[in-house]
């Protein structure tokens, strides 16, 4: 059987900005596509904030949701009481449907959790700095090496130029 990798997906401003009161403080079309097209049939991770901010579950993939309540139930998606929990149900998810990766997309509460234990982040670095109340944990270059890079200019539907980059953690 293939390695299931942990992989953190993210947009992330010039100074670690993730969200603004709830939401995310951009819109960028083309980084939703990509997003969309990395992430499809893969297993999806995401904190309660997170969920609720999206409003309903990604179509074409297992949405897992995050929450210390127990009693919570949401139509669409399985929820899980721990990280580690939501892990091993992405793991069968990911082995049933023969993907290669789980992905975790956030936000800020769950990306600081999951780092210690992912594999690769795909990261957008959104060309502005601006003004939030969640961000992305530090990415150390001592721990993580790029290993693709593609820069994108602002698109018509675009707020900002962006530039996505994937970090292999090294061994
Ligand atoms: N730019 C991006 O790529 C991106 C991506 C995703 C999100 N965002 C933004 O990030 C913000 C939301 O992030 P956030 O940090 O406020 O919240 P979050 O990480 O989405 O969710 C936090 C919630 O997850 C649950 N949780 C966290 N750790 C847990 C654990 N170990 N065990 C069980 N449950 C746990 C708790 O839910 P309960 O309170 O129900 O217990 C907690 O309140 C929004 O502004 C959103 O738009 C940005």
């Amino acid at each position: 059987m293939n390695k299931i990798d942990i992989v953190l997906i993210a947009a992330v401003a010039e100074n670690g900005v993730i969200g603004r009161a709830g939401d995310m403080p951009w819109h960028l079309a083309s980084d939703f596509k990509r997003f969309r097209a990395i992430t499809m049939g893969k297993p999806q991770i995401m904190g309660r904030k997170t969920f609720a901010s999206i409003g309903k579950p990604l179509p074409g993939r297992t949405n897992i949701v995050v929450s210390r309540d127990p009693g919570l139930a949401i139509e669409g998606c399985l929820t899980a009481a721990t990280l580690e929990d939501a892990l091993a149900l992405a793991k069968a998810d990911a082995v049933e449907k023969g993907m290669d990766e789980i992905c975790i997309q956030g936000g800020g509460e769950i990306y600081r959790q999951a780092i210690h234990n992912a594999d690769r982040l795909r990261i957008t670095h959104v060309e502005t700095a601006l003004e939030g109340d969640t961000t992305f944990p530090e990415i150390d270059p001592a721990l993580w090496k790029v290993t693709e890079e593609e820069r994108l200019p602002a698109g018509e539907k675009d707020d900002y130029p962006t530039c996505y980059k994937v970090y292999e953690r090294r061994r």
